[in-house]
């Protein structure tokens, strides 16, 4: 028996040295999408693995779920080292193309999943109609799902993956094909779920909606994790950058700005003057950009500083992880 009060806190997934080799081919040749991945989810926190495409995100979902096996490593749901149906009856998936049936109508595709995850007759209908309006599709309630648009398709995918009401939600690209008031709607939704006291690890490369949603990041790069933890330590105060924003500037300047170092964009507004948006990164930069600005006549529209954001962190740690890579292969 496990100690109630100590399942409040343990960890919901947790995935130790993973790894996952492929082999294609007459010849058998050896991909390897994940390489040694570890991280855990908590009770209650929205989690993100992020990374590029091809980095190993829909690989490690597909191993937690037990629909591929692990070549190494180890891991666990709910403490639970195999997907066992107690198991995942807590949890929803949202797989990244979500499978339905193309002459199935909404309602039926929902009332089947329902039924297949044990719902009873009489509170069906009430939970999927309640659904299909979380996700935005009450209009399309009787239309077969395969002249359903891909946002359309990704909202019903979300749905059965919410019916159940499932303690844990796995979600791979929720996001992908759904225009912006979609995403947001999405977000809103996540965010929902885990104000009711849901667990949410979702994978995606949209940075913004990781920043906007996270509380602890996995960023996958190359089948490898190259950070993980909290969004608030990961990214660094101490990488900070100025932007300046300067008119009326010369090609000299622009020369001597770039002899620093300084990274510039031209920037063309209908009816504004043309300007250019110098960065400089630290305290020491910004005053050497100020200085020579003010010694070719510029004028000075803008200074505001910026600290590191997701994007910044993302393209940092993938290009450390490659450099170290290309060096040791
Ligand atoms: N069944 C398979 N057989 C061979 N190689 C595979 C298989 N599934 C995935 N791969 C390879 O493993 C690597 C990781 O793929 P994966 O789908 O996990 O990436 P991902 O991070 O989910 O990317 P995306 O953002 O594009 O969805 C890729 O190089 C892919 O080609
Ligand atoms: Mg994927």
């Amino acid at each position: 028996m496990t100690d109630p009060k100590s399942t409040d806190t343990a960890p919901l997934v947790r995935v130790e040295n993973l790894e996952k080799t492929f082999q294609i081919g007459f010849f058998r040749k050896k991909v390897e999408a994940v390489r040694g991945v570890s991280f855990e989810v908590r009770p209650g926190e929205i989690f993100g693995v992020l990374g590029p495409n091809g980095a190993g995100k829909t690989t490690t979902i597909k191993m937690l779920l037990g629909l591929i096996f692990p070549t190494k490593g180890t891991l666990s749901l709910f403490g639970q080292a195999r997907p066992e149906p107690e198991v995942m009856k807590r949890l929803g998936y949202l797989p990244e193309n979500p499978y339905v049936y193309q002459y199935l109508k909404a309602h039926e595709f929902l009332d089947l999943c329902g039924r297949l995850c044990g719902i009873p007759a009489n509170e069906r209908k009430k939970k999927s109609d309640a659904i299909l309006e979380r996700v935005g599709l009450t209009h399309a309630i009787d239309r077969p799902i395969g002249r359903f648009s891909k946002g359309m398709t990704q909202r019903i995918g979300l749905a059965q993956a919410l019916l159940h009401d499932p303690e844990l939600l796995i979600l791979d690209e929720p996001m992908s094909g759904l225009d912006p008031i979609g995403r947001k709607q999405v977000r809103d939704l996540i965010v929902e779920e885990r104000k009711r006291g849901k667990t949410v690890l979702f994978t995606s490369h949209i940075l913004s909606d990781v920043e906007l949603l996270c509380d602890r990041v996995a960023i996958f790069h190359r089948g490898k994790v190259t950070a993980y933890g909290a969004l608030t330590d990961l990214l660094k105060p101490e990488v900070r950058r100025t932007e300046i924003e300067l008119e009326s500037t010369s090609e000299a300047l622009e020369t001597e700005l770039e002899a620093i170092g300084a990274t510039i964009v031209r920037e063309a507004h209908r009816g504004r003057a043309e300007r250019l948006r110098v960065t400089m990164p630290g305290e020491e930069g910004a005053k050497r950009v100020l200085a020579l600005a003010l010694a070719k006549d510029a004028r000075i529209v803008e200074v505001h500083e910026t600290r590191e954001t997701l994007e910044d962190l993302f393209l940092r740690d993938s290009n450390l992880a490659t450099q170290k890579e290309d060096a040791h292969p």
